[in-house]
């Protein structure tokens, strides 16, 4: 394969650990069997792998008891489960303006059909939450609060524990996607009731694989029923977790390489993995901050976000409400006002230079909207945890040469 460099790791990692494909195919080749609906060995053992699985889960995101994670096939699944699962006739929901479509077309729907009311929280244009605004959206019917641990589009993270202390004790659920395996989440020290994770991204695990961690004491109703191996005389859906919220044959090959992925990341340590991207994302930052013609949006600030970078080649106002903003390194170049759409700076970089990102609204429309690059969206480049230096230094010239 050709020398490409790969910066799309916000849709997903890229390459992965090499203990995920020998576990998968450890899985496949030794194993095989279903796990939980057979007592023979080869069912015991896959049971046992699963369960490894969910024990490592359970410790990254200091959960307790590993029954209270859930599989699913990604997070988008997980998060379907919650909201249906959870929320009640008449229930208020809060959640934030830059929230993922897997989060507001499930919200969206149950509003329209009239199931509940939503309110959406708005976020500065670097999309941070405005914590005072939100708290005062909080209301005594308000069953859930969503929110979005880090942008997918620009990498903002939110503090959790400032969403906790606004908010009192009504539930939160989290969407982690892109936290999950490369920023340090705890359950009990973010106050998080709920939290989604997909396993293809910064768990760097294999596609079609996820799930949700639910706290003790609180409760879903299936999304699914059906099969779980367990108390099969019963036609009714068993109780317990996992079995209750775990119907059919799961994707059991990529739990095992979800397993092996988060195996590698307890044994890297997860403040190691964010130090590496931290320090990418400031190095890239640095090189792009002030070139002409170039508008970076979100918080410009390594410490402050996700190893995801958003730009469009061009050069924007500041808004009129925050003269400090510094999203853009060009600003009072007039001559630079007539940008290059996102879809031909993407093609060019993927072209020209080999190095693969994504542009346009990245399935977060409203979040788009927040930074005020809807609808045209952005070029993003996402780094991982297998990106280097050199990876960063060579994409920054290639765009400083396009934008020249
Ligand atoms: C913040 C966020 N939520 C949800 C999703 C959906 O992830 P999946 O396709 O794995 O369900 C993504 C993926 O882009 C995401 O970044």
């Amino acid at each position: 394969m050709k020398n490409l460099i790969y910066l799309d790791n916000a849709a997903t990692s890229f390459p992965k650990p090499i203990q995920v494909q020998e576990a998968m195919l450890r899985y496949m080749n030794e194993v095989g069997a279903n796990p939980g609906r057979a007592g023979h060995k080869l069912s015991v053992r896959a049971s046992e792998i699963v369960q490894s699985a969910r024990e490592s889960i359970a410790a990254l995101f200091n959960a307790g008891d590993p029954s209270r994670i859930v599989f699913t096939l990604n997070v988008t699944e997980a998060l379907n489960t919650v909201i249906n699962g959870f929320l009640n006739p008449g229930d208020h929901v809060l959640t934030t303006a830059m929230e993922h479509n897997s989060v507001m077309r499930p919200l969206k729907y149950l509003e329209e059909s009239g199931v509940i009311t939503l309110t959406v929280a708005p976020c500065d244009h670097r999309g941070l939450l405005k914590i005072d605004e939100f708290k005062n959206m909080v209301r005594e019917e308000t069953a859930l609060v969503v929110v979005n641990h880090a942008s997918n589009v620009c990498g903002t993270i939110q503090s959790l524990r400032d969403v906790r202390k606004a908010i009192g004790d009504t539930p939160m659920l989290v969407d982690a996607a892109q936290t999950a395996g490369c920023y340090p989440i705890d359950v009990e020290a973010d106050g998080i009731d709920f939290l989604a994770f997909t396993g293809h991204k910064s768990l760097l695990g294999p596609q079609g694989t996820g799930g949700f961690y639910i706290r003790a004491g609180l409760s879903v109703r299936p999304l699914k029923r059906g099969g779980t191996g367990s108390v099969s005389e019963r036609l009714e859906q068993p109780d317990f977790l996992p079995d209750a919220l775990e119907s059919g044959t799961q994707n059991n090959i990529g739990i095992a390489g979800l397993g092996a992925a988060v195996d590698f990341i307890l044994k890297e340590g997860v403040e190691k993995i964010r130090r590496h991207e931290t320090a990418l994302t400031a190095n890239l930052l640095k090189r792009l901050y002030d070139a002409a013609g170039l508008t970076i949006y979100g918080p410009l600030d390594a410490d402050f976000q996700t190893a995801t970078l958003s730009f469009t080649f061009d050069s924007i106002i500041p808004m009129d409400d925050d003269p400090g903003f510094t999203g853009c390194g060009s600003v009072n170049l007039a001559w630079m006002e007539a940008g290059m759409p996102v879809g031909e700076a993407g093609d060019r970089l993927d072209d020209e230079y080999d190095i693969l990102v994504r542009v346009g609204l990245h399935c977060a429309p409203i979040a788009h909207q927040t930074l005020g690059t809807y609808p045209d969206g952005t070029v993003r480049l996402s780094i991982g945890y297998f990106n280097t230096s050199a990876d960063i230094a060579f994409a920054a010239e290639a765009i400083k040469k396009i934008l020249s």
